[in-house]
């Protein structure tokens, strides 16, 4: 029998007699000649533990360099007093080597494995596997994996059966742009990759399943930001005769699992509960961050009779005035003047500012308003001396939206890591554009509460949607669904999606609606938001372990890359002849 490559691991060093004897194996992240004896770091997924060796007797360690992948034999020895490394969990230790056999070199590395250096992150991703060798990103994975399989174990105990959906479909509704595979044997036609399970788990209800979890590889070709990639995952899950209080007990169970598996202490249950609306008001976000306060006011009745146009003709037009007290901030006027612009940016019309200076009002509008205005509105605020107030007056929604927005960018607190989960219910049927057209706002499978509000007044209609929420982030969303087609009929059409575009789109499913559906709901929980507020990442490509740049790019493997024309022919495809030219072009210009 060949001796094993590894006895311990470098942690376990910590908890082992002196005199053991050990074999370890990993990589030297650290060396150190100090003439006559060589120091290193051995580093291997449990941590760091010091291998100490004589390159006389061992003349491999004067060799060794930083990566190399290494064998050590030898005895654990407690370090002398005055060596020993306090902030190491293996520092009063270290393993005295008999051998060191070196199993593969190492290149120069691209950068170092050190989790206090700032590495270009398309160089770490073109390098991720010696990227996912620092121990933040090691860590990361192995809290993603610590959390899959605690809401695992959580879904399996609560008799939920997992059951895998195809990956290659028909388009589902989810509102993004799908990522299309063309087929080969029907020349012409495109699968789209899931958006999300959606679909098939709602056909799994029907067939019987009851409860259903997985997780779900969904894709969607949309635009990048911290927290969206082109393919992620949802833990998705469904259940038969359920409704909004069975889902979000369930979800509840298993994101605490996952919660207690990551951190110290899982979070308390129930989570909080907030409707939609509530929501809006009180914090102008469909995600309320509830670890500040900085909450919405609404400061209209206090200019019922004012002066000053820009309130008055913003209650005339239908509207209102509303405001927040951002506390004592010492804001330049430049500063400000950014707030403005941001404010206009996102629809208003304006914004007034105002400080709370010696009892009153410091405010470019300050002299439009009545004393008793000013002295009211500090009331209504409780400012005190120094604080800030920001006010916007105009349509209602827009004003909120504004201010919600302002309330994150001044209030987001950090380096805390509080974790305030609360669920926003009772969310619209429908988005309404600008063009008065209107789109699902969760999926058009969504049970609306009341069939005749959605069908006379859909803009004001309430729909029996979910979503859960963590420190301002969405983390995911679900809905009770329409099990009734004449329901799903009705829904399709007021969303004005025409009988043949249903047929040609959903027939498929609403067929199968007509055989017995059960009532059901569900909801998904998106895995990477989840872990990466956990583990304190600032974006969730931290805990994939290869994902995609802002610009949907591997850096690693290269993806998305051009294929041959044979493959086009074997498609039926050929790439547009601008393609081509601008293709062409790069070739021209990468070759100068
Ligand atoms: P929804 O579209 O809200 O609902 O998605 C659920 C959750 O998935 C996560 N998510 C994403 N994560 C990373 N990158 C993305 N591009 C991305 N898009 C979404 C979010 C989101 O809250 N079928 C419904 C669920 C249901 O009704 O059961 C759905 O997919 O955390």
């Amino acid at each position: 029998m060949s001796e094993a490559l590894r006895t311990r691991y470098a942690a376990e060093i910590a908890n082992t007699s002196a005199g053991t004897e050990v074999v370890l194996g990993g990589w030297v992240s650290r060396s150190r000649d100090m003439g006559g004896v060589i120091f290193f770091d051995l580093r291997d997924p449990s941590g760091l533990v010091q291998v100490v060796l004589d390159p006389e007797s061992i003349p491999v360690g004067a060799e060794l360099k930083m990566e190399y992948c290494v064998k050590v034999t030898g005895l654990v020895q407690m370090r002398p007093v005055g060596t020993q490394n306090p902030d190491l969990e293996t520092g009063l230790v270290e393993v005295a080597a008999a051998n060191v056999e070196v199993l593969s070199e190492s290149k120069t590395l691209p950068f170092m494995i050190d989790d206090r250096l700032n590495v270009d992150e398309f160089i770490r991703l073109k390098y991720r596997y010696l990227d996912l060798r620092r121990p933040t990103m090691a860590a990361n994975l192995k809290a993603r994996a610590k959390a899959t399989a605690a809401m695992r174990r959580a879904l399996d105990d609560m008799s939920f059966m997992e059951v895998e959906t195809p990956t290659l479909i028909a388009s589902t509704p989810e509102g993004a742009r799908d990522m299309l595979a063309p087929s080969r044997l029907q020349r012409g036609s495109f699968y789209a990759l899931p958006q999300s399970p959606q679909i098939f788990k709602q056909l799994l209800m029907i067939g019987g399943v009851d409860r259903y979890f997985q997780f779900a590889r969904c894709y969607r070709d949309e635009d990048f930001r911290s927290d969206r990639q082109l393919e992620f995952t949802q833990l998705d899950i469904e259940g038969s005769f359920w409704d909004e209080d069975s889902v979000m007990a369930t979800i509840e169970t298993a994101v605490a699992s996952a919660v207690g598996a990551v951190k110290t202490a899982a979070p308390s249950l129930p989570f909080e509960r907030m409707t939609w609306t509530e929501a809006m008001e009180r914090f102008g976000s469909d995600k309320p961050d509830l670890r500040f306060e900085m909450e919405i006011s609404d400061i209209s009745s206090i200019f019922a009779e004012t002066d000053f146009n820009g309130f008055s003709g913003a209650i005339a037009d239908g509207g209102s005035v509303r405001g927040i007290n951002v506390g004592p901030r010492d804001f330049s006027r430049s500063a400000l003047d950014k707030l403005i612009d941001q404010a206009k940016g996102l629809g208003a019309k304006g914004l007034v500012w105002a400080f709370c200076e010696d009892g009153g009002w410091r405010s470019p509008v300050g002299k439009f308003l009545s004393d008793a205005e000013k002295v009211a509105v500090l009331e209504k605020f409780g400012a005190v001396e120094g604080d800030l107030l920001l006010i916007v007056a105009g349509p209602t929604r827009n004003s909120l939206e504004v201010l919600g927005q302002l309330r994150v960018d001044l209030g987001q607190p950090s380096g805390h890591d509080e974790l305030r989960f609360v669920w926003v219910t009772r969310f619209p049927v429908f988005d309404v554009h600008e063009d008065g057209s209107l789109s699902p706002a969760h999926h058009p499978f969504t049970q609306p509460e009341s069939i005749d509000q959605m069908i006379d007044d859909p803009e004001n209609a309430f729909a029996r949607a979910y979503d859960l929420v963590l420190n301002g982030s969405e983390l995911g969303s679900g809905s009770v669904r329409i099990h009734d087609p004449k329901v799903q009929e009705q829904v399709f059409d007021t969303l004005g999606i025409s009988p043949e575009e249903r047929e040609s789109r959903f027939g498929w499913f609403l067929e199968a609606l007509r055989y017995g559906t059960p009532p059901h709901a569900g909801f998904a929980v998106g895995v990477d938001r989840l872990l990466a507020i956990l583990v304190g990442a600032s974006t969730i490509r931290d805990v994939i372990p290869f994902p995609k740049t802002q610009r949907g790019l591997d850096p690693l493997s290269g993806s998305p890359s051009l294929v041959t024309d044979t493959q086009l022919q074997e498609l039926g495809l050929d790439l547009r002849p601008e393609v081509r030219a601008a293709l062409a072009q790069d070739d021209d210009t990468a070759g100068d």
